[in-house]
């Protein structure tokens, strides 16, 4: 199995989403999987024009000479994406839109009703059937995920592929102190491991699993004491400095 997966923290492998992506990535790894990863901060890639060149004039190819000319054949080869992006204001972080917004090429220029909804058929050349998605946040609470889940399910439903997972980290910059303390929370990290396994074995990532990255840390209660006695220490160490 070809995995293309993308990280668009600007923190790169140093980030909360990195801490979840890698063990997911060393699992798919351990499972045989073929893994290429790239940072978006690290590439060239403007965003979409919208002039529909990809799909009447040249199809299939963009105009634009940047670092996408290079990903299209990847992402035409990988039998799954995985999207790897901070929650930015409920959705996936800037480089990422854009990374996403320049698939349109991928596609075909045309409608088809399929189960009740209008979908646009993938080009016949894309070997791709399926979709990972991969994303920490900062409040306590799950729901906060659900603006980016509810796009990346209708990217799935318009262009036929299979959601596989979502790996979702809430309260994620707890996560990386606790184990630094070690606290017992190497469990999420255990789980995001065997999700890469399960995805390489099964084609899919199970519901048991993805609960488990997404577990609780702390309560509630305990989180808002904690976020904010580290942005006081932040404000005083910055006084001090
Ligand atoms: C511009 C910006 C917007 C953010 N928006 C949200 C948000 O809507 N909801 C949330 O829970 N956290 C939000 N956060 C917090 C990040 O999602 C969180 O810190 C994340 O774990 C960062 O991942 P990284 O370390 O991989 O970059 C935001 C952070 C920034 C910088």
């Amino acid at each position: 199995m070809k995995i293309l997966a993308f990280n668009s923290s600007p923190k790169m492998d140093k980030g909360n989403t990195a801490l979840i992506l890698n063990p997911f990535l060393e699992g798919a790894r351990e499972a045989g999987g073929e893994v290429e990863v790239f940072c978006t901060k690290t590439l060239n890639i403007n965003p979409c024009q919208g002039e529909f060149n990809c799909w009447l004039k040249t199809p299939g190819k963009c105009f634009q000479e940047d670092d996408m000319q290079m990903l299209h054949p990847k992402l035409r080869e990988a039998d799954v994406w995985v999207f790897a992006s901070p929650l930015y204001v409920w959705g996936v972080s800037g480089p990422m839109k854009n990374l996403m917004d320049r698939i349109i090429p991928l596609i075909e220029p045309s409608i088809e009703l399929r189960y009740g909804h209008c979908t646009h058929p993938i080009r016949t050349d894309v070997k791709t059937r399926s979709i990972v998605l991969v994303s920490s946040c900062g409040f306590w609470e799950m729901d906060n995920f659900h603006p980016l889940l509810v796009q990346m399910e209708m990217l799935c439903k318009v262009i036929g592929f299979h959601f596989a997972g979502a790996l979702l980290r809430p309260h994620a910059h707890v996560l990386a102190p606790m184990l630094q303390a070690g606290m017992p929370v190497g469990d999420v990290l255990q789980a995001t491991k065997q999700a890469g396994r399960q995805l390489v074995e099964n084609g899919t990532v199970s519901a048991e699993t993805l609960k488990m990255v997404s577990r609780d840390l702390m309560s509630r209660e305990v989180f808002l004491q904690v976020a904010n006695a580290q942005f006081e220490e932040a404000m005083e160490a910055l006084e001090v400095a």
